[in-house]
């Protein structure tokens, strides 16, 4: 792609990646960006840099608007390798004169690259350096998502370069919030924060803070990944402040995998029974449901409700997977309730509810298990238990 100028003399010179379906776990069903902001002023500045595969994408991009040799400063403010795989093409093109990033970043690059020689220039939260006619100022957010996060703020364009934070996966030819469907475009960006900052709730609350107390006039956020905020980008602060303060609303997850289809008659069941009782209901079998889409319905939902037969002793892998990835995500202050199917040993709920034990999640009794078919009053004992999940869904208490 072309450059694109987001700001007078600053140009977005990332690439798009169409084609990649997962990121670690996660599903880009629609691809992601690598965004890079070349900033031009009597000294010339890259900000971040692309996955390794787009390195020439990148230079070639930079090339359209000045020869990447006389770039003077790089700024890195996140070492991982889709914002860094690209810098040894970088380094070797421009031999830039200094490369701010933070003291945590240096380590992970030498780490990454094993280069001892850059010329790193460490800068902390706070620390201003002048880039040629424009004031940078650097904000650090240790551990959103990595240790080395920091972010780059350019005072005079009201401009927060935000890193990972505010983004969000989404390969699109537009460059805009305002260009783009504002439903999908939300969408894209809760999913990105349940499953990559959803764990960092608490210092997300805490950044909040600090950037409604440093009062930076911001007139443009732009992320490393995705759309970039220019029409009130207040709005992904607000909904960053409502996804990390962990509110739900009455609505419950059924999550289940099945072998001969009968839990997922018992989940069917279970479903109905929170909708009698005018809850919001889900039901998300694995086979059809990526794990990150469902972490995505969790961000809002009260009530996790899990299903799994019994397979070798404990639960089907694909529950394994699921609850293995959510426990590291660290949801807080749900509701769960567990059911099965067994043949003979039946341990897969027991074996559910430790997951559930370690998260925190609060089970609601009875937990249902059923030997091979469930009969009707088996059926009736799930739908009994989707009621009562439905019923707390209700009360004061589960609704906070
Ligand atoms: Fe987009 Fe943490 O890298």
């Amino acid at each position: 792609m072309h450059p694109v100028e987001i700001k007078k003399n600053i140009y977005w010179v990332g690439a798009i990646d169409w084609a990649i379906r997962d990121f670690h776990g996660y599903s880009t069903y629609q691809g992601t960006t690598y965004n890079a902001f070349l900033v031009m002023g009597e000294k010339i500045t890259l900000f971040d840099a692309v996955k390794r595969d787009f390195s020439d994408e990148l230079l070639k991009s930079i090339a359209e608007i000045v020869d990447p040799s006389k770039i003077d400063y790089l700024v890195v403010n996140h070492a991982e390798m889709d914002h860094s795989g690209a810098l040894p093409a970088v380094m070797e093109a421009v031999k830039p004169e200094k490369l701010y990033c933070s003291a945590a970043c240096r380590k992970a690059l030498i780490d990454h690259f094993h280069e001892e020689g850059w010329p790193y220039e460490v800068v902390k939260t706070g620390q201003e350096v002048g880039i040629g006619g424009r004031t940078v100022q650097f904000l650090e957010t240790r551990m959103l998502h990595w240790p080395d996060s920091m972010f780059s703020y350019l005072k005079e364009d009201r401009l927060l370069i935000s890193s990972d934070a505010f983004g969000h996966h989404w390969a699109t030819s537009e460059r805009f919030d305002d260009q783009v469907n504002e439903t999908q475009l939300f969408h894209h960006c809760a999913k990105y924060y349940a499953n990559i900052l959803l764990l960092y709730s608490g210092l997300v609350q805490k950044l909040l803070a600090q950037v409604k107390e440093l009062a930076l006039p911001i007139d443009m956020i732009a992320p490393d990944h995705g759309i970039i905020w220019r029409t009130s980008p207040g709005r992904i602060l607000e909904a960053y402040d409502r996804w990390s303060q962990q509110k739900s609303i009455a609505k419950a997850l059924v999550i289940y995998d099945t072998m001969w289809k009968s839990t997922e008659a018992m989940a069917k069941a279970v479903a109905d029974g929170i909708a009698v009782e005018g809850a919001s209901v889900k039901l998300l079998g694995l086979k059809e449901n990526h794990r990150s889409e469902i972490m995505t319905e969790l961000l809002d939902a009260k009530a996790v409700v899990c299903g799994s037969p019994t397979l070798n002793n404990g639960m089907l892998p694909a529950m394994q997977d699921m609850l293995s990835y959510m426990k590291g995500l660290k949801p807080s202050g749900k509701i769960g309730a567990l059911f099965g199917s067994y043949g003979w040993s039946g341990e897969a709920v027991a074996e559910m509810r430790e997951y559930m034990d370690k998260m925190g999640i609060a089970v609601i009794e009875p937990m249902v298990k059923v030997r091979y078919v469930p009969r009707e009053s088996d059926l009736k004992e799930c739908y009994e238990l989707g009621r009562k999940t439905g019923q707390a869904l209700k009360s004061p208490v589960a609704a906070g």
